[in-house]
């Protein structure tokens, strides 16, 4: 009963406070309050393509309701301080979760120090931002996270009375935890729920991988090749998230990295050990990235300094610098004394460069990027 005064009042809201936007293809109204369903959607994950070494299932610690929940806060301004960002300002559906820009804006329109990452299969990884500082999408919120309070969490009190002074949060919290009173807690744990479950897994890639790569072109299955060839996939393994077994690396984007990096990325139990001690300066080690979406996650890199994967290709296929802690699958070989190093070019030629970015597209997943449950619920479209 209370839920359906609780759709009535949302749908009568909108009806009142819905504004008309026009884009170029089509027209979307947008509201003050979330359009859902009566019942929560689906996020339970069916079925298991084949080469992923684990079963998908739904992460059983978040119910629907919590999730959904998360979703709605994830896509809300009034969680930012002033109210003029939400999640999404900085990761966008249609971007796989990242911006298109070298550095976003904060609350305060100020710039933030790194490129914002894709969220896609985040919490199948070691850890989290480009320098692994965090480990549970939990504590994103509870946590003042470094370079990530861009949305002025540290008054975080303020922002839980104004979510519940809302008209929708008291009765969404019910539903998820069986109260209305809103905590850091359960503002974490759904907020959590939802970024721990932008799952994707039903890209080309996974459907070739699963059909003998039958359904590639051959330029794609030229581009796979290299991929493996040049160690590409030591790095960027294709569980879900990254490597098997590295979490962060230094490529040699630069002699001297004006970014560091992972503090200490070899303490302090990021890195399982054995850990290389030859590595000397532990400067400029971060975050392998996964490489799912990777089309539509531009720029790249930690500081966004590659606008296209031409030019991320021509790195790794001629840029390269000899940075005493470069990895040694980036090296034309490990000479015995380690801090001598030679950094590998790969001397690709013109058509290997174009099958190996034909082979990174077939890595977008367009069911992740349309699916209605990961999408902003204060937009309906029009038409
Ligand atoms: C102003 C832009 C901005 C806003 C707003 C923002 N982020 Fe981020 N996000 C970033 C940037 C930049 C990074 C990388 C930061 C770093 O590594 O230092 C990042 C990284 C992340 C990561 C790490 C992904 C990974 O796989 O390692 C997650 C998860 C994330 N953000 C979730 C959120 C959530 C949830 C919110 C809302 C509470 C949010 N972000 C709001 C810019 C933003
Ligand atoms: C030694 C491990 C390693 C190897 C080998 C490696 N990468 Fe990377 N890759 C990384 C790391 C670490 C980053 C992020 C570096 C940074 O931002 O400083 C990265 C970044 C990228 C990015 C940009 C991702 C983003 O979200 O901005 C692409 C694309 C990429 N690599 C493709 C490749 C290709 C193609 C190959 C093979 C030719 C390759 N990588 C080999 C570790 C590796």
């Amino acid at each position: 009963m209370k839920k359906t005064i609780y759709v009535l009042a949302g749908i009568l809201i909108f009806l009142v406070a819905c504004k008309k936007v026009t884009n170029s293809e089509s027209s979307y109204l947008n509201s003050e309050t979330p359009l859902l369903g009566e019942t929560a959607a689906d996020y339970s994950i069916r079925g298991k393509e084949k080469h992923l070494p684990f079963q998908l299932t739904q992460n059983s610690t978040f119910s629907n309701e919590k999730i959904e929940l998360g979703r709605v806060l994830f896509y809300d301004k009034k969680l930012s301080v002033n109210q003029a960002i939400s999640c999404a300002s900085c990761h966008k559906q249609e971007l796989a979760f990242s911006d298109g820009v070298k550095a976003s804006r904060g609350f305060g329109n100020e710039a933030t120090p790194r490129n914002s990452m894709a969220i896609v299969n985040s919490d199948f990884g070691r850890g989290l931002f480009w320098d692994l500082r965090e480990f549970d999408v939990k504590s994103m919120v509870t946590k003042p996270v470094q370079n990530h309070i861009e949305m002025g969490f540290d008054s975080i009190t303020q922002t839980l009375d104004r979510l519940q002074k809302s008209s929708y949060y008291p009765a969404l919290f019910e539903r998820a935890f069986g109260t209305k009173t809103i905590t850091v807690e359960n503002l974490s744990e759904a907020l959590g729920g939802f970024v721990s479950n932008l799952i994707s897994f039903k890209s080309p890639y996974d459907f070739a991988a699963d059909n003998n790569f039958a359904s590639y072109t051959s330029e794609e299955i030229r581009g796979w090749e290299i991929f493996n060839e040049k160690r590409c996939i030591g790095c960027h393994g294709f569980d879900l998230n990254q490597g098997w077994s590295t979490e962060v690396a230094n490529i040699g984007l630069d002699l001297v990295y004006k970014d560091k990096g992972s503090k200490n990325p070899f303490k302090g139990g990021i890195l399982e050990p054995p850990f290389d001690p030859r590595f000397s300066s532990g400067e400029g080690f971060f975050k392998v990235p996964t490489l799912r979406n990777i089309a539509l996650t531009a720029p790249y890199m930690h500081d966004g300094r590659f606008n296209t994967l031409e030019e991320v290709v021509e790195h790794y296929n001629s840029g390269i610098k000899d940075h005493p802690d470069l990895d040694w699958a980036l090296r034309e070989e490990i000479s015995a004394d380690f801090s001598k190093v030679k950094a590998k070019k790969m001397n690709l030629s013109a058509y290997d460069k174009k099958a190996l970015i034909a082979f990174l597209k077939t890595l977008t997943d367009q069911n992740f990027i349309h699916d209605k449950k990961f999408s902003n619920p204060f937009v309906a479209k029009a038409n």
